[in-house]
C-alpha cells in the first residue's frame, strides 16, 4: 500500500525525496568543527597518508558512484584512482603494490562479484575499505574497514538515494585524503566541510524543480532511443542517468563522452532523436554546448542539464533542467537529481513497473 511508501505511489519516488535527509544523516556526524572525522579505527591517519594508489571496485550504480569518487579523490588528493567493474576486476589478475587501497562500494553489501573482488584483494594482502549501506552485510563484515552510508533501507530496484550517500562518503574521504596528502589547507578543509553540509538544502532545491522535469518526461515518453552526452564528471552522470532510464523505462539509452560523438554515435542522430546534455562544469560548458549544437543541426531534440545562471541560447533546447550552482566538484550531488526524476516519470508515463523492473534484482548474489 501507499502507507509503507510514505504516501508516495512508488518506493523509487519516495527514496528520491528522502535524498536530502539521507545525505544529511550520512555527512553531519562525520564533520566536527570544520574537520572530517571518518571514525574508522582500523584505518589510522598514517596508513591513509601512505596510500599512493586506489582501486575502486563495484557494480552498477555503485560503480558509477566510484567514477565520481575518482574525480573527487584525484582532484583533492592527487592520488591516482582506477575504477573497475567487479566482474572484470576479479578476472583481470590486477596489479597491486604495497601502498594500495581497494575500496569496494555496495548498497546491499551482498553483490557476488564485488564480494569476490574483496576476497581477491584480501588474499593478495591489500588493504580493503568497504562503503556499504546495509549494516552487517557480507562485504561490510569481510572488509578490513567499513564506512556505512546510513541511507536507511532502499527498496526500489533502481538505486537512487544510495548513489547520493555513496558520493557523500567519497567526498569525505577525498577531503580527508587531501589533507593527509598535503593538498588541502585547514581553511580549505573547513570550506569543503561547510559546503558539504549545505548540500542537503541544494538537493532539496533540485527536487523542487519536479514540475519542469515532468514536462520534460512528457516530451520524451514515446522515444525509443535516448542519448546522454557530457564531459568529465558530467560524463559519469550521463552513464548513471542512462542506466537509470533504461532500467526503469526499457528505453534504449546510451551515454557518450561528448568528445567521442564524432567518432561514431553521431551517425545515429536523425530528426527528433533525443539528446540529453549534462553540462555543469564551467571549464567544459562551451565544449559540451558546441557538441549539442552539432546534434541539433542534425535534427536532434536537445535537453540540457546546466546550472542556474548559465547562459543558454533559447533556440538550442526543447527543455532546460536547471540545477543549483555549487562548487564544480560537488555538482554531481545536485545534477543527478533531475535525471533520476526524469527516469522515474518517463517510466510511470510508459506504464512500467517502476519499483520492480522486469529481469532485474535488487541485489545480484549469484555470478
Ligand atoms: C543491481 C541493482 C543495482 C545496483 C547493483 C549493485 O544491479 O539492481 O541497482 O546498483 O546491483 O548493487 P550493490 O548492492 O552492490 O550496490
Amino acid at each position: 500500500g501507499t502507507a509503507e511508501k510514505g504516501g508516495y505511489p512508488h518506493f523509487m519516488l519516495k527514496e528520491i525525496h528522502e535524498e536530502p535527509e539521507a545525505v544529511k544523516r550520512c555527512l553531519s556526524p562525520r564533520i566536527r568543527g570544520g574537520k572530517v572525522e571518518l571514525g574508522i579505527s582500523g584505518l589510522p591517519d598514517d596508513t591513509l597518508a601512505a596510500v599512493d594508489h586506489i582501486h575502486i571496485v563495484a557494480c552498477g550504480t555503485a560503480m558509477h558512484a566510484g567514477l565520481v569518487g575518482r574525480y573527487a579523490i584525484e582532484a583533492l588528493a592527487r592520488i591516482p584512482v582506477e575504477v573497475s567493474i567487479a566482474s572484470e576486476f576479479r578476472y583481470r589478475d590486477p596489479i597491486f603494490s604495497k601502498h594500495d587501497l581497494v575500496i569496494l562500494i555496495s548498497q546491499s553489501g551482498e553483490t557476488a562479484d564485488t564480494l569476490a573482488a574483496l576476497r581477491l584483494a584480501k588474499e593478495k594482502g591489500v588493504r580493503t575499505l568497504a562503503i556499504v549501506n546495509v549494516p552487517g552485510s557480507s562485504i561490510a563484515r569481510e572488509a578490513n574497514d567499513v564506512l556505512y552510508t546510513w541511507a536507511g533501507p532502499e527498496i526500489a530496484v533502481a538505486s537512487t538515494k544510495a548513489y547520493l550517500v555513496q558520493l557523500s562518503v567519497l567526498y569525505l574521504l577525498a577531503v580527508k585524503l587531501g589533507c593527509l596528502h598535503g593538498q588541502l589547507t585547514e581553511q580549505q578543509e573547513a570550506d569543503y566541510c561547510r559546503e558539504l553540509l549545505e548540500m542537503p538544502a541544494h538537493i532539496q532545491e533540485a527536487i523542487d524543480h519536479e514540475p519542469e522535469i515532468i514536462s520534460c518526461a512528457k516530451q520524451l515518453k514515446d522515444d525509443e532511443h535516448v542519448f546522454f552526452i557530457g564531459r568529465g564528471v558530467d560524463y559519469t552522470l550521463c552513464q548513471e542517468s542512462s542506466l537509470k532510464l533504461k532500467e526503469v523505462s526499457y528505453v534504449h539509452c546510451e551515454a557518450y563522452a561528448a568528445g567521442e560523438l564524432k567518432h561514431g554515435t553521431i551517425s545515429l542522430i536523425e530528426e527528433g532523436t533525443p539528446v540529453i546534455g549534462v553540462a555543469t562544469q564551467p571549464s567544459l560548458y562551451p565544449k559540451t554546448v558546441s557538441n549539442l549544437e552539432e546534434v541539433k543541426s542534425r535534427g536532434a531534440k536537445v535537453i540540457l542539464v546546466c546550472r542556474e545562471g548559465d547562459k543558454v541560447d533559447s533556440e538550442l533546447t526543447t527543455n532546460l533542467l536547471r540545477v543549483p550552482k555549487v562548487r564544480d566538484i560537488l555538482s554531481p550531488l545536485v545534477a543527478i537529481v533531475p535525471l533520476q526524476l526524469l527516469a522515474y516519470h518517463i517510466a510511470v508515463l510508459r506504464g512500467c513497473d517502476v519499483d520492480k523492473p522486469r529481469n532485474l534484482a535488487k541485489s545480484v548474489t549469484v555470478e
